[in-house]
Protein backbone atom coordinates (compact mmCIF):
# COMPACT_ATOMS: atom_id res chain seq x y z
CA UNK A 1 0.00 0.00 0.00
CA UNK A 2 2.90 2.10 0.83
CA UNK A 3 4.49 1.66 -2.30
CA UNK A 4 1.62 2.55 -4.26
CA UNK A 5 1.54 5.65 -2.51
CA UNK A 6 5.15 6.63 -3.59
CA UNK A 7 4.47 5.50 -6.78
CA UNK A 8 1.59 8.17 -7.24
CA UNK A 9 3.84 10.93 -6.06
CA UNK A 10 6.33 10.20 -8.22
CA UNK A 11 4.24 9.97 -11.74
CA UNK A 12 3.39 13.31 -12.34
CA UNK A 13 7.59 13.45 -12.69
CA UNK A 14 7.94 10.72 -14.80
CA UNK A 15 4.93 12.35 -17.26
CA UNK A 16 6.97 15.46 -17.09
CA UNK A 17 3.69 17.49 -15.80
CA UNK A 18 5.98 19.64 -14.05
CA UNK A 19 8.16 21.03 -16.54
CA UNK A 20 9.00 24.68 -16.08
CA UNK A 21 10.23 26.81 -18.68
CA UNK A 22 12.18 29.05 -16.70
CA UNK A 23 14.64 26.66 -16.21
CA UNK A 24 14.63 25.39 -19.85
CA UNK A 25 15.57 28.85 -21.21
CA UNK A 26 19.26 28.49 -20.24
CA UNK A 27 19.78 25.58 -21.09
CA UNK A 28 18.48 26.68 -24.38
CA UNK A 29 21.07 29.58 -24.61
CA UNK A 30 23.56 27.77 -23.36
CA UNK A 31 23.71 24.08 -25.98
CA UNK A 32 20.92 25.24 -28.85
CA UNK A 33 20.68 29.05 -29.86
CA UNK A 34 24.27 29.38 -31.36
CA UNK A 35 23.97 27.12 -33.83
CA UNK A 36 20.72 28.32 -34.85
CA UNK A 37 22.05 32.54 -35.16
CA UNK A 38 24.57 30.70 -37.50
CA UNK A 39 22.41 29.22 -39.80
CA UNK A 40 19.75 32.00 -39.44
CA UNK A 41 21.35 34.87 -37.86
CA UNK A 42 19.52 37.89 -35.64
CA UNK A 43 19.05 35.95 -32.30
CA UNK A 44 17.95 32.34 -34.22
CA UNK A 45 14.67 32.44 -33.31
CA UNK A 46 13.97 32.09 -36.90
CA UNK A 47 13.51 28.67 -36.68
CA UNK A 48 10.97 28.21 -34.20
CA UNK A 49 9.30 30.79 -36.44
CA UNK A 50 9.67 30.26 -40.29
CA UNK A 51 7.03 28.73 -42.29
CA UNK A 52 6.39 26.03 -42.98
CA UNK A 53 7.88 24.69 -39.55
CA UNK A 54 9.14 21.43 -38.85
CA UNK A 55 7.48 20.81 -35.76
CA UNK A 56 3.58 20.76 -35.56
CA UNK A 57 2.62 19.60 -31.99
CA UNK A 58 3.63 19.47 -28.98
CA UNK A 59 4.82 15.71 -29.03
CA UNK A 60 7.01 16.53 -32.02
CA UNK A 61 8.71 19.36 -29.90
CA UNK A 62 9.77 17.34 -27.57
CA UNK A 63 10.75 14.61 -29.25
CA UNK A 64 12.88 16.91 -31.78
CA UNK A 65 14.39 18.05 -28.30
CA UNK A 66 15.43 15.11 -26.89
CA UNK A 67 17.30 14.21 -30.50
CA UNK A 68 18.91 17.91 -30.53
CA UNK A 69 20.47 17.19 -27.15
CA UNK A 70 21.47 13.92 -28.22
CA UNK A 71 23.23 14.60 -30.98
CA UNK A 72 24.81 17.68 -29.58
CA UNK A 73 26.18 15.38 -26.48
CA UNK A 74 24.21 18.05 -24.24
CA UNK A 75 23.97 15.54 -21.57
CA UNK A 76 20.97 16.31 -20.41
CA UNK A 77 18.42 14.42 -18.27
CA UNK A 78 14.37 13.87 -19.39
CA UNK A 79 13.50 16.49 -17.39
CA UNK A 80 15.84 19.19 -18.85
CA UNK A 81 14.55 18.38 -22.27
CA UNK A 82 10.87 18.75 -20.80
CA UNK A 83 12.01 22.16 -19.57
CA UNK A 84 13.59 23.40 -22.59
CA UNK A 85 10.79 22.02 -24.62
CA UNK A 86 7.98 23.64 -22.29
CA UNK A 87 10.13 27.11 -22.76
CA UNK A 88 10.18 26.86 -26.75
CA UNK A 89 6.31 25.68 -26.31
CA UNK A 90 5.60 28.86 -24.21
CA UNK A 91 7.79 31.38 -25.86
CA UNK A 92 7.00 30.40 -29.43
CA UNK A 93 5.00 27.27 -30.59
CA UNK A 94 2.20 27.70 -28.28
CA UNK A 95 1.10 23.85 -28.58
CA UNK A 96 -1.88 23.25 -26.09
C1 LIG B 1 24.82 22.05 -34.99
C2 LIG B 1 23.71 22.95 -35.20
C3 LIG B 1 22.46 22.82 -34.30
C4 LIG B 1 22.43 22.70 -32.94
C5 LIG B 1 23.59 22.64 -31.95
C6 LIG B 1 21.03 22.63 -32.58
N1 LIG B 1 20.24 22.73 -33.69
FE1 LIG B 1 18.18 22.77 -33.72
N2 LIG B 1 18.23 22.84 -35.74
C7 LIG B 1 19.37 22.84 -36.53
C8 LIG B 1 18.98 22.78 -37.94
C9 LIG B 1 19.93 22.77 -39.13
C10 LIG B 1 17.56 22.74 -37.96
C11 LIG B 1 16.65 22.66 -39.18
C12 LIG B 1 16.50 21.23 -39.57
C13 LIG B 1 15.72 21.05 -40.85
O1 LIG B 1 15.24 22.04 -41.42
O2 LIG B 1 15.55 19.89 -41.25
C14 LIG B 1 17.13 22.76 -36.56
C15 LIG B 1 15.81 22.76 -36.18
C16 LIG B 1 15.36 22.75 -34.87
C17 LIG B 1 13.97 22.71 -34.48
C18 LIG B 1 12.76 22.68 -35.40
C19 LIG B 1 12.37 24.05 -35.92
C20 LIG B 1 11.04 24.02 -36.65
O3 LIG B 1 11.05 24.04 -37.90
O4 LIG B 1 9.98 24.00 -36.01
C21 LIG B 1 13.96 22.68 -33.12
C22 LIG B 1 12.74 22.65 -32.20
C23 LIG B 1 15.34 22.68 -32.68
N3 LIG B 1 16.17 22.73 -33.76
C24 LIG B 1 15.72 22.62 -31.38
C25 LIG B 1 17.05 22.54 -30.96
C26 LIG B 1 17.44 22.35 -29.57
C27 LIG B 1 16.47 22.23 -28.39
C28 LIG B 1 18.78 22.31 -29.54
C29 LIG B 1 19.70 22.14 -28.33
C30 LIG B 1 19.62 20.88 -27.65
C31 LIG B 1 19.26 22.47 -30.91
N4 LIG B 1 18.17 22.60 -31.73
C32 LIG B 1 20.58 22.49 -31.29
C33 LIG B 1 20.67 22.92 -36.10
C34 LIG B 1 21.08 22.83 -34.77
Amino acid sequence: MRILMLLCLLLPISVQAGADPKLGKPLHDKQCVACHVKLLGGDGSAMYTRKPRLINNAVALGQRVAACSAQTGAGWFPEDEANVAAWLNQTYYKFK
